[in-house]
């Protein structure tokens, strides 16, 4: 495993920067303005990148605006040019734009000869996605034949990104058996006409043969493709294939093809990808245009060195709850290690005024991280001007710099300020970017604004000292611009209140992705502890330094820690003392990506009753990382905690793809209004997590060839990675915070319960004899967490009228069906009654669960199994005495074989569905 973990490591991308966090893209009329596409350092100067960046956006603008009835078009981009790359007087300093806020990356492969274009979508149908990935190969024009055009391409994925629709190819399911008793390519609509060929090369010698029938699965076997006609008329779909010249349409309501497999067939109810697009914001405030749009207009903007003035609240009221110290202690641990080298920092300090601590100044080495340590402040006294302390770090910054754009306002306050509002223009106008830290239930609501209008960070910090919130706040606070292996990483975040010589005594994994620039700190409300580590092999270190002002001590573990499990004991020397440890490491080595956390919530704002859905994306460079064990702690204004384990299994509606590296749950625990706060923690033993090498969810197509003049013409086969291929991962544990949300309007009343089971969507049939064998994973009680009280199975011979008139259809008998916990694995036989379509060709089956107050969930996606044998191509293709690239004869025969489908047809009821594979290693769910 070893050997085989080392030659990966290699194969992995240099620079890797993660994407968007919230777009920043607002839709003016009918234009789109403040799209960000973003050059990662890792890819190699190429001023012709950026000439094709134009090239691709502006044509796929007016392409955009035809696709969409007039309604949409590109107005204005920024391209963010990396600082690796030489300075131009053309480029300007960005502001609010980073690459954080990205909506397309331009960045290397993930693997080798990964050039497929994907959209990072996670979420549910209709919403955002994360961002859109291009390989520079593919936006130089280099990978046309295989996706074709990247502007047409671009609409494709920018569809995913912007209103939450899915592909109406699938991969996994390329073909179906359709109500016509013939076999069918997975596309949208039935009007596209192609062929469907194996395409098989050895050398140089490439065969098309015709597809031969699974005995098994009923379908073509594997390497069956469909090959669309280059030449045909059929306008729809651009989520199927918009590479054919004739496709400029979305598939709608009346041209939809409901029964292919499609992913957006099943994440959005069937519903057509223009019925979605419809129903979107973007589409209900806008109104079809008259005249043409303006070309986009472009603008370069280059990363700079990073400015960052922390402006530190020292009222009075910063005095309570021990505010004030752990507001130094969680400073000094951003000064003396969170923030990048080659940073400029300045620091003010506000109550009812503001005054300059320290000018700017450019962290060289330890002293200048010293000198800064010395500047906090010392006795919380006044009131809180917020715009006084703003205002201050702006002069601060201009002294060094004219301009604010870019610069980053560290913004921490407890207090409320009826006066916030009225520096908000200013602040909005400036171009440099708030960050807002909320300590405390009392914190000002106003300044969240200007951390949304200016792409910064909102976070909340509780008074509960051992959950470790402000320390981790500073920690998050990375340059949203910096190379991956430059940015500080959470190991360890945790806190614990003890009495008086009691321990708190527990273990570190440093991993060999990280170990750079590894920082212990210790933390304590009373009484120093004491304090021992030890490294892997038992020698205990020395600390570095203990702080008794600040109450804190650190061990700064010089050049690269030791990789394994480090030993830490703290023994308290106070009565309910509390003490935290935080662990932070750097990646320890550029070349090879480190393992990162990222934790968000679906929506920043929410209004109570509705659910929400926790995120945390765990991967290595764009590789997701599977297996881990994954926890959520969601802390509200007051510090009352929920802790949910999330999951990675593509089973409860919440997790939209099993094995994505994304693990998810509903939140539905609301305990009142105001701030809340996420914390995840990440962790895996030895040869538990794997990284999943499998091609991202939401890929681009890729077009195997196409029929000309009754002949096909191939492309290279696609790179193919084994689709199953994971490889193990060593032991890790992370943490991270996601951003503060809110919630309001909670009930002061008692109420009913208001949350039914989730959606069951991944039900799957097989045939057994003449029984059904069905497996799902379990909904809960409210939506994925608890117990529901039972399951409702029904089946029928239509499709459509199992989904509209589910409550009609033939209902199983599920008395002997006890339901278990959530997210454990449901497995039900049965023998299905007589449908009441004569003529049917499928047996469908779908499951709504009931809770204990009757509420029932949205019934589950439809398994089928086939009453027949479906019907393969009637097209033949003569055997080729010496095959080539392309076949030079390619005659149609209608091949009658009608009469064996009849005859096979009573003999039993056949698998429709392929099997999930079982070599997936198991995840302990
Ligand atoms: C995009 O257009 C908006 C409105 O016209 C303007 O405020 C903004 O500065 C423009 N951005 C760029 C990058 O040109
Ligand atoms: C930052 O600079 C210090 C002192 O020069 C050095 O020890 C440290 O490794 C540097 N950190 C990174 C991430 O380069
Ligand atoms: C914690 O570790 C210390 C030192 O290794 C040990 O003496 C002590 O017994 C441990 N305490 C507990 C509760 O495990
Ligand atoms: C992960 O969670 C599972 C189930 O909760 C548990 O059995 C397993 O021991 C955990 N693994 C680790 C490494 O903690
Ligand atoms: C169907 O389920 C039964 C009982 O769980 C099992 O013995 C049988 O092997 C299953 N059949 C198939 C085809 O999976
Ligand atoms: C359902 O099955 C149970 C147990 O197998 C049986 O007792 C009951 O009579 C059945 N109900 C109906 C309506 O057939
Ligand atoms: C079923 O098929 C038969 C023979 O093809 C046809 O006559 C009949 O109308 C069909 N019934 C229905 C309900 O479609």
């Amino acid at each position: 495993a070893m050997v085989l973990f080392r030659s990966f490591v290699c194969l992995l991308v240099l620079y890797l920067l993660q994407g968007s966090d919230t777009s920043l893209v607002r839709l003016n009329n009918n234009g789109y303005e403040g799209i960000i596409i973003a050059i990662n350092p890792g890819v190699p100067e190429n001023e012709a990148l950026i000439e094709k960046i134009k090239d691709m956006v502006t044509a796929a603008s007016t392409y955009l605006f035809e696709a969409t009835e007039r309604r949409f078009f590109f107005k204005n981009v920024s391209i963010l040019i990396p600082d690796t790359w030489k300075e131009n007087p053309q480029y300007r300093r960005p502001k609010h734009e980073s690459y954080t806020h990205a909506d397309v990356l331009v960045a290397p492969p993930t693997l080798p000869d990964r050039d497929e274009p994907y959209t990072k979508h996670f979420k549910l149908c209709e919403e955002k996605g994360e961002y859109i990935h291009f390989t520079p190969d593919f936006v130089l024009g280099k990978k046309q034949k295989e996706y074709g055009p990247a502007d047409r391409l671009l609409v494709h994925e920018w569809a995913h990104l912007r209103w939450g629709v899915f592909d109406e190819y699938n991969d996994d399911e390329p073909f179906y058996s359709a109500s016509s008793k013939r076999i069918e390519a997975t596309r949208c609509s039935t009007g596209i006409t192609g062929v469907n060929r194996v395409y098989k090369c050895q050398g140089n010698s490439c065969v098309f043969n015709k597809c031969k029938i699974d005995p098994k699965t009923k379908l073509y076997e594997k390497n069956c493709q469909f090959f669309p006609d280059k030449d045909q008329t059929e306008k729809t779909s651009i989520m199927f294939m918009q590479g054919i010249t004739s496709v400029v349409k979305f598939c709608n309501k009346q041209n939809h093809n409901e029964e292919a497999p499609s992913l957006q067939n099943k994440k959005c109810e069937f519903r057509s990808t223009w019925e979605v697009i419809s129903n979107s914001e973007d589409f209900k405030n806008t109104t079809p245009m008259v005249e043409s749009p303006p070309s986009p207009v472009f603008s370069l903007l280059r990363i700079r060195d990073r400015i960052v003035c922390l402006v530190l609240d020292k009222s009075g009221s910063m005095a309570g709850y021990n505010r004030l110290n752990r507001m130094n202690q969680a400073a000094k641990y951003f000064l003396l290690q969170a923030v990048e080298n080659g940073t400029w920092v300045g620091m003010v300090h506000f109550d009812s005024t503001a005054n300059i601590k320290s000018k700017l100044i450019q962290i060289i080495s330890t002293n200048e991280r010293n000198m800064l340590v010395n500047s906090l402040p010392i006795a919380p006294s006044g009131g809180t001007s917020i715009c006084a302390g703003i205002k201050a770090a702006f002069q601060t910054i201009r002294e060094i710099y004219s301009q604010l754009d870019g610069s980053e306002v560290v913004l921490l306050t407890d207090g409320e300020d009826n006066s916030a509002k009225s520096c908000l223009y200013e602040v909005k106008e400036s171009g440099a970017i708030i960050h807002f830290i909320a300590l405390g239930p009392s914190a000002d609501h106003a300044v969240i604004e200007m951390s949304d209008v200016t792409g910064g960070k909102h976070l909340f910090v509780s008074d509960e000292v051992q959950n470790n919130g402000l320390i981790d706040a500073f920690g998050t606070l990375a340059s949203g611009n910096a190379d991956i292996s430059q940015k500080s990483i959470e190991i360890e975040s945790k806190g614990l209140t003890l009495n008086n010589n009691h321990w708190m005594n527990g273990t570190v994994i440093i991993d060999s992705t990280v170990g750079k620039d590894t920082f212990f700190l210790i933390t304590w409300v009373t009484q120093q502890p004491i304090i021992s580590l030890l490294d892997p092999n038992g020698t205990p270190m020395n600390i570095s330094t203990v702080d008794a002002a600040s109450k804190m001590a650190y061990f700064s573990i010089p050049g690269t820690a030791k990789v394994g499990v480090w030993t830490y004991s703290l023994q308290a020397k106070a009565n309910s003392e509390t003490l935290t440890i935080t662990v932070n490491s750097r990646a320890a080595n550029s070349s090879v990506a480190p393992i990162t956390v990222n934790a968000k919530m679906n929506k920043d704002t929410n209004s109570f009753p509705s659910p929400m859905i926790v995120y945390a994306e765990i991967l290595q460079g764009h590789i997701p990382i599977l297996g881990a064990n994954v926890t959520a702690f969601i802390e509200s204004s007051s510090g009352k905690t929920e802790v949910l384990e999330l999951f990675d299994n593509g089973a409860e509606g919440a997790d939209t793809f099993k094995d994505d590296g994304v693990y998810s749950r509903y939140f539905t625990a609301y305990s009142e209004n105001g701030r809340y706060s996420l914390k995840v923690r990440a962790h895996a033993g030895t040869n538990t997590a794997a990284r999943n090498l499998r091609h991202p969810p939401n890929r681009a197509a890729y077009i195997p060839g196409w029929v000309v003049d009754e002949k096909i013409e191939g492309n290279p086969p696609r790179p193919e990675i084994n689709k199953d291929t994971q490889t193990n991962l060593e032991s890790f544990t992370r943490t991270a915070i996601g951003s503060a949300f809110v919630v309001s309007n909670i009930s002061t009343f008692p109420l009913p319960d208001l949350y039914p089971p989730s959606q069951i969507t991944d039900l799957e049939a097989t045939p057994d004899g003449d029984m059904i064998n069905l497996t799902w994973t379990a909904p809960g009680d409210n939506f994925d967490v608890g117990k529901v009280k039972q399951y409702i199975i029904r089946i029928s011979g239509s499709i459509l009228d199992l989904r509209d008139k589910f409550d009609d259809a033939l209902q199983v008998n599920t008395t002997d069906l006890l339901p278990n916990e959530a997210n454990s694995k449901e497995t039900f036989t049965f023998k299905p009654g007589n449908i009441s379509e004569k003529n049917a060709t499928h047996i469908f089956i779908a499951i709504q669960s009931v809770d204990n107050s009757s509420l029932t969930s949205k019934v589950s996606n439809i398994a089928q199994v086939a009453l027949f044998i479906p019907q393969g191509d009637t097209d033949e293709i003569h055997p080729n005495p010496n095959p080539g690239i392309s076949i030079s004869s390619l005659v149609l025969l209608v091949v009658g074989c009608v009469v064996l489908v009849t005859i096979i047809l009573s003999v039993t009821i056949y698998i429709l569905k392929k099997k999930k594979n079982p070599n997936r290693p198991s995840t302990a769910f």
